[in-house]
């Protein structure tokens, strides 16, 4: 089994406090930070810009993962990646000609990813793994956080898992939505190895003792 990284996704933060967030969920361990932006048009939903990347840079010092929901990520991806976006994940409905984009990111000087819709299979994406350093395995499907863990997506993490550690691809694999210290687990077996958590890690009273529970969870499993 690989090792465990933890996300938080501050989708799930308090907005009115986001630095002290930030620097709790870093300080309870986290690894890196996700950040879900949303413009209202590929998905019903309006969250964050390039500007508040650019602070969120500023206050922490972990990887800052951003995961572009958005119609036109070939536009706006460089002014993520000019705030300080290590990893950029699009989908590739967005884009005209995916492995151009991904391409793009690298170009910018980002990790490049690719976001699966649950209901994607992965012979949609098997070309881009070229140009790839992670693919964003979605167990939601995206919009909005705190939403419930969609388990039938958990064969086809197993799938890419073993495409990857067959074919020997430097590709990280990342799963995204309503994962939880109750079932992380079943998500890290599968094959993930960057688990993004939102309002399992921001909901919860003691974002160490929660952190510390998905890793035993995953330990033990
Ligand atoms: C969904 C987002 C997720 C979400 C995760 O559109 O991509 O990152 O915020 O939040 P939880 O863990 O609450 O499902
Ligand atoms: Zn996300």
């Amino acid at each position: 089994m690989q090792s465990m990284k933890i996300a938080p996704s501050i989708l799930s933060a308090d907005f009115s406090r986001l630095k002290d967030e930030i620097q709790a969920v870093e300080a309870a361990g986290a690894d890196w930070l996700h950040v879900d932006v949303m413009d209202g048009h590929f998905v019903p939903n309006i969250t964050i810009g390039p500007v508040v990347v650019e602070w969120v840079r500023k206050v922490t010092t972990i990887p800052v993962d951003v995961h572009l929901m958005i119609t036109d990520p070939d536009k706006y991806a460089p002014d993520f990646i000019k705030a300080g976006a290590d990893w950029i994940s699009v989908h590739p409905d967005t884009c005209a000609n995916p492995n151009a984009t991904l391409n793009k990111l690298r170009e910018f000087g980002a990790k490049a990813s690719i976001a699966v819709n649950p209901d994607v299979p992965l012979s949609k994406v098997e070309g881009c793994f070229r140009d790839i350093d992670m693919i964003l395995m979605m167990t939601v499907f995206p919009g909005f956080g705190g939403q419930a863990f969609i388990a039938d997506v958990l064969p086809k993490i197993e799938e890419v898992r073993n495409i990857i550690d067959q074919r020997k691809l430097p590709i990280l694999v990342e799963a995204d939505g309503g994962i939880k210290a109750d079932n992380v687990d079943c998500v890290v077996k599968a094959g993930a190895e960057v688990i993004v958590s939102g309002s399992g890690i921001f909901k919860t009273l003691d974002y160490a003792d929660t952190i510390r529970q998905m890793r035993k969870a995953v330990v033990q499993a």
